[in-house]
């Protein structure tokens, strides 16, 4: 494991960024996995701006996102896939096509679990996946439990996490119940693992998640298994690495 903290954001941004980049340059069939939420926006940020600079192309690369929301009508603003193409996709040459992310609104979320893992079985194994940590230490939608699906899964969100969350919509009633996410069979599968934290308030949970003991009450806390785990961390998020 390579714990690296950061005492600018700006640093940080172009260490996840650089690390990404380099993954499509010397790979450009590269297959991402893909993160949503506050923690990866100023490295998407980057990427696009490296983009601008004709420093790499997502032609030939793919791209799987970790979840989406459950019942949140197409096109909805904070829906994943909007998210994802207003930091990422629309400002990238990555073919549409090769763009995934589950469907939050299919009409059988059941279905469309086993049609996402089917698509990332075709894929092989994820080059580089890209995760934020929830307060609670979960990775993607897996939450805290006495047990973790392997498989992509419809998953009941926790209310700490609904709360989190609530700060992108307009209150916590509009924040949906359940949402749709890649198991932690996949997650593990990938060749790289890039971490990103940021804050105070995740201090304590991404230090419990890689120095406690491995347990499925702390998804996260699995990734201290991984063989090539890279952890990015602001000075506030690392303060207990020091
Ligand atoms: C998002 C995701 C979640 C977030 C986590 C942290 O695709 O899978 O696990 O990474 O909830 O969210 P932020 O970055 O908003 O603090």
């Amino acid at each position: 494991m390579n714990v690296h903290v950061f005492d600018s954001n700006e640093k940080l941004n172009e260490a996840g960024a650089g690390i990404l980049i380099g993954t499509v340059q010397t790979k450009p069939r590269a297959v991402l996995g893909l993160a949503t939420g506050s923690t990866p926006i100023g490295i998407y940020e980057e990427v696009v701006k490296e983009f601008k600079r004709g420093l790499v192309s997502f032609r030939k690369a793919s791209t799987y996102n970790l979840d989406e929301y459950v019942g949140l009508p197409a096109g909805h603003p904070e829906s994943y896939l909007e998210y994802m193409k207003h930091h990422l996709f629309d400002h990238i040459d990555l073919p549409a096509e090769s763009a995934h992310i589950p469907d939050g609104s299919a009409a059988d979320p059941e279905e469309e679990c086993k049609r996402y893992d089917a698509m990332l079985a075709d894929a092989g194994h994820i080059d580089l996946q890209l995760l934020g940590l929830g307060h609670n230490g979960h990775i993607g939608f897996n939450e805290p439990d006495h047990a973790l699906n392997s498989a992509t899964h419809v998953v009941k969100l926790r209310e700490q996490t609904r709360a989190a969350n609530a700060r992108f919509f307009g209150s916590l009633e509009e924040v949906p119940t359940h949402a749709i996410t890649m198991g932690v069979g996949a997650i593990l599968k990938a060749k790289t693992i890039l971490l990103v934290v940021r804050g105070a308030d995740k201090a304590e949970i991404v230090h419990r998640a890689l120095t406690g003991p491995i347990a499925t009450e702390v998804p996260a806390s699995l990734l201290q298994t991984h063989p090539s785990l890279v952890v990015l961390l602001d000075a506030e998020a690392g303060r207990l690495f020091r």
